[in-house]
């Protein structure tokens, strides 16, 4: 039904805006307790991770609720972990639009969507409500753009203190900070934790394009930090997924990262990759292009002990979270 009659509808407006409209739409679902606790149904496939209880392998991949605005009402979905963000210090705008494009016949999106989001500030109000969940809540975090040198491990260090009682693990993005800032901004954060009896988790979330011997190096860089996990991956640059672009089309594109089916199997490659040095050592998230049930059954097989989401979620509507739960299960 999603893809034949919502979906038609849906695609035929702008992505900001249609993203705006479902927003909408949640906010107004949340007052409605009945239609939630239906949603909310009994998910298959849960374990527990370093102490984290996943009640599915499901996860909401950063980027979709970038502002905390419906993270609860997405779980009712069927996630077993959302993550919010990318959330910075301050209020970002982000890059001019049009920033998101739809590559329908490719099943994928290219996005410079930059760090929008409303700020520690707003984030903070909204987590509020947060405190019953039965859901992992990740927060991606980043510096605010026009911060250097220490700068940048302040902007981090200011979130993790902010958000510490609030979520369950944070995630840093590799390739967003140069590589010295980002040994710095770990070693901060693991510092700051180590005086906590709660130790939220950190994950280091990889860029599809990463060369194995950079992985190499983030691998040691995370025993000796002792963070908790991997996210493995992010977009591509590479377009060369893309079987329906023209070169005309992608030129007047422009910038920007793809996601879904146009990342093809190169998240697969480094979560094998990864899975063969760290299975069991490191929580191992697999992201990017996974579609279909049969793609995160795949994802699984290849060595990751949970996946994230973003595309599909778009392109097979909200049903395929289920779907993807009953495949694992099935599988297990
Ligand atoms: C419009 C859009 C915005 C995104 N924003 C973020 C972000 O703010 N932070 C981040 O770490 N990843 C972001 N991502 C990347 C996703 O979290 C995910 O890693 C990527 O889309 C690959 O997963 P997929 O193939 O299932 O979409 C974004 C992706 C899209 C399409």
């Amino acid at each position: 039904m999603y893809k034949s009659l919502i979906r038609p509808m849906l695609f035929r407006m702008d992505p900001e805006n249609i993203h705006q409209l479902i927003f909408d739409g949640l906010k107004f679902y949340k007052h409605l307790p009945p239609a939630r606790s239906v949603m909310k149904s009994r998910m298959h496939s849960g374990l527990v991770l370093k102490d984290l209880r996943f009640r599915s392998r499901i996860g909401l991949a950063a980027g979709l609720d970038k502002g905390a605005e419906v993270y609860d009402e997405l779980a009712d979905f069927g996630f077993g972990f959302i993550e919010i963000g990318t959330i910075t210090p301050n209020r970002q705008y982000g890059n001019p639009k049009p920033r998101i494009f739809r590559l329908v016949e490719d099943e994928s999106l290219i996005s410079r969507t930059g760090f929008n989001n409303p700020g520690i500030r707003v984030i903070l109000e909204r987590l509020a409500d947060s405190l019953h969940r039965k859901y992992v809540l990740g927060a991606n975090i980043n510096r605010d753009p026009t911060s250097t040198g220490k700068g940048i491990v302040d902007d981090f260090l200011l979130l993790f203190e902010k958000l510490y009682d609030e979520v369950d693990y944070f995630t840093i993005n590799w390739g967003s900070i140069d590589p010295k800032d980002f040994e710095a901004v770990i070693e901060a954060l693991t510092i700051y934790r180590q005086d906590k009896s709660m130790c939220r988790k950190i994950f280091i979330k990889l860029p599809a394009d990463i060369p194995m011997e950079v992985v190499d190096k983030v691998v040691v860089l995370a025993r000796k930090y002792q963070t908790d996990g991997f996210i493995a991956t992010g977009p591509t640059m590479d377009r060369g997924g893309l079987k329906f672009l023209t070169t005309i089309e992608s030129d007047s594109i422009g910038a920007g990262g793809v996601s879904g089916k146009g990342i093809g199997d190169k998240s697969r490659k480094v979560v094998q990759y990864l899975a063969a040095q760290v299975k069991g050592e490191f929580i191992i998230i697999g992201a990017g292009g996974i579609m279909t049930p049969r793609d995160a059954v795949a994802m699984i097989a290849s060595g990751a002990d949970l996946i994230q989401i973003y595309s599909a979620f778009i392109y097979e509507g909200p049903g395929i979270v289920k779907a993807m739960d009953r495949a694992l299960s099935r599988d297990k």
